[in-house]
């Protein structure tokens, strides 16, 4: 990912990320045709909009796009079920051993060390955070989508879970989930320098690192998974179900 300040002219938006690109197109004040030398700054100006409004409408709009190189051939040709399974085994059975050792190695080097580096006290509040969220997180696809899921992949009316019988609602909150745990990722890879080692790094940090750096990736693959594979074909089937009404 690309910094984005004011001063991004839409021609590096052009280059960098379709998604963004799109957005901007969207609120109207850039359109093809127009001067791509433009600075995000010159074109909120012109048209009485604060560009820090813009920047943020332009930051969630570059969180949703698909990192390019995640490869989830793994899932083709597999069952709802076996999707929701694979995701399960590889994904929330890692987070829910790694995290805890995650929060003790993090601990540990903020106590040691965040009296000179105070970013290692906001990595421990950071992952304590994103601890918590995700166990939430975690429990309420478990509970909900993933019930839905199986029960449509049986092709039988849908049980209801703690959120209704429809997968749309549950969607949609898990996307909201991903899009701010993706957002505390990108905070988590600018206080690590993109889990650069210090020079004076002993084992607990060196650890903690490439911990953190593992974490990271699993998360793009866990959430590529489930945002790219797993909720539009739980759409598909559910509204598959309705046109065979039941
Ligand atoms: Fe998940
Ligand atoms: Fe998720």
């Amino acid at each position: 990912m690309f910094e984005l300040s004011s001063e991004t002219r839409v021609t590096e938006l052009q280059d960098e990320s379709p998604a963004m690109m799109e957005a901007l197109m969207s609120t109207g004040i850039f359109r093809s045709g127009d001067d791509a030398s433009a600075t995000i700054g010159d074109l909120c100006w012109n048209f009485g909009l604060n560009p820090a409004v813009m920047l943020n409408v332009l930051v969630r709009a570059q969180a949703k796009e698909a990192p390019s190189d995640v490869d989830v051939s793994e899932l083709d040709g597999m069952t709802l079920t076996q999707v929701v399974e694979n995701i399960e085994t590889s994904h929330h059975a890692y987070l829910r051993e790694a995290l805890p050792l995650i929060g003790q190695l993090v601990g540990r080097v903020a106590q040691v060390h965040g009296d000179t580096d105070e970013r290692l006290i906001k990595i421990r509040e950071l992952m304590e955070k994103l601890s918590a969220d995700l166990e939430n997180h975690m429990r309420h696809e478990e509970e909900a989508l993933f019930q839905i899921a199986r029960d449509l992949d049986g092709g039988d009316a849908v049980r209801p879970t703690r959120c209704g019988d429809k997968i749309g609602g549950p969607i949609a909150c898990m996307e909201n989930e991903h899009e701010a745990a993706r957002l505390e990722l990108g905070e988590l890879r600018k206080l690590t320098d993109n889990y650069a080692e210090p020079g004076h790094a002993c084992n607990t940090y060196r650890r903690m690192l490439t911990e953190l750096s593992r974490f990271d990736r699993d998360m793009v693959v866990h959430m590529h998974k489930e945002d790219k594979v797993l909720f539009p074909r739980a759409v598909d089937a559910q509204a598959a179900l309705r046109e065979a009404g039941q």
